[in-house]
């Protein structure tokens, strides 16, 4: 099997520094060397950690209350040709954040590649504290990494093509009926109205609580119905600041490790994975114990590996041995 890596150093989709050191980091604690070496993909395009300098602008002062927003802009135009590149001969494409802003160019990429490809449209599983399916209106903070979501379902547009975003293309945008959340625990209130307005589907933690990961699992799968290509997104503040305390947003409240690993678990077990982003992981944000990077990085190598001991096919299951 075949995995195209895009690893994606950029920040500028929110204000803090350091998450751009990520893909660095899970680089050097050996994410790509056993997905090669245990697991045996075949890697494309690894190693090379894309930082975009090449892409800032001279000066970038907000549109639309967006902060950044050209810098932005051309970065994940940037990561959509990336991502196309590898989906279109066929590959897994995994990209290494970054901040969630550059999903805007992961989903743009995956999903074009897909219509294209396979003649379908992509389904998207977020996995996420936040919805971040902001407007530039309805957005407080002004940061993108807040609204990608709004951005790769059209809801959020931008009518002049020179300005930033204007790139989106309707061949790169998913449809609201094929995103379901999960985790959700740290929603704004007119990202609430979107939700409802639009009728997406999102299990949040309450949710988890209520039914359990398992049940979870199989409702948003059905959701999405078998067959179709998906696109996994992945920040690591879903998970409880126990496991993941090295992001720049975290909530308490989340995933456990084992719940996070449970879901990309089932993911994968459907055979129709086309692109997973690991995303918010900032080595440099640590606690006081200075162990919160180390654990970070670890939890998101585990999100990201597939399976190898566990089981990949159903037969397998230790359910249907009893
Ligand atoms: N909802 C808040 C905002 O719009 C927080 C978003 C956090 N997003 C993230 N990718 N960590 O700014
Ligand atoms: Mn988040
Ligand atoms: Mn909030
Ligand atoms: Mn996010």
């Amino acid at each position: 099997e075949d995995i195209g890596i895009v690893a994606v150093g950029f920040s500028g989709g929110q204000c803090k520094p350091g998450v751009d050191a990520a893909p660095k980091a899970l680089i050097e604690s050996g994410l790509l060397t056993q997905l090669r070496e245990e697991l045996g993909y075949k890697l494309h395009g690894d190693d090379e950690v894309h930082l975009y300098s090449d892409l800032a602008p001279a000066e970038d002062p907000p549109h639309r209350n967006m902060k950044n927003p050209r810098a932005v802009s051309a970065v994940t135009e940037r990561i959509a040709q990336q991502v196309h590149h590898h989906a279109s001969q066929g590959r897994m494409v995994l990209t290494l954040g970054g901040d969630h802003s550059i999903a805007i160019g992961t989903l743009a990429g995956s999903a074009k590649a897909t219509r294209e490809r396979l003649g379908r449209e992509m389904a998207v599983i977020w996995v996420d504290a936040h919805a971040d399916i902001n407007t530039p209106e309805t957005s407080d903070s002004g940061n993108i990494h807040g609204m990608p979501v709004a951005f790769a379902t059209g809801l959020a547009r931008e009518e002049n093509p020179d300005g930033p975003f204007g790139w989106l293309h309707k061949d790169h945008l998913v449809s609201t009926s094929k995103l379901v959340y999960i985790a959700l625990r740290d929603v704004d209130a007119p990202e609430k109205r979107i939700l409802r307005e639009n009728g997406i589907r999102a299990f949040s933690m309450h949710d988890i609580d209520r039914h359990g990961i398992g049940r979870v699992m199989e409702m948003a799968l059905a959701h999405i119905g078998n067959d179709t290509p998906i696109h996994l997104s992945f920040d690591v503040d879903a998970l409880d600041p126990l496991w993941a305390p090295s992001t720049g947003t975290p909530v308490r409240g989340g995933l456990t490790l084992r719940e996070g690993d449970y879901i990309c678990e089932c993911v994968h077990e459907t055979g129709s994975l086309v692109a997973v982003d690991l995303v918010e992981v900032n080595p440099t944000l640590a606690d006081e114990r200075d162990v919160g990077a180390h654990e970070t990085v670890r939890a998101g190598c585990s999100i990201v590996r597939p399976p190898s001991s566990s089981p990949t096919t159903k037969t397998n299951h230790i359910t249907t041995l009893t």
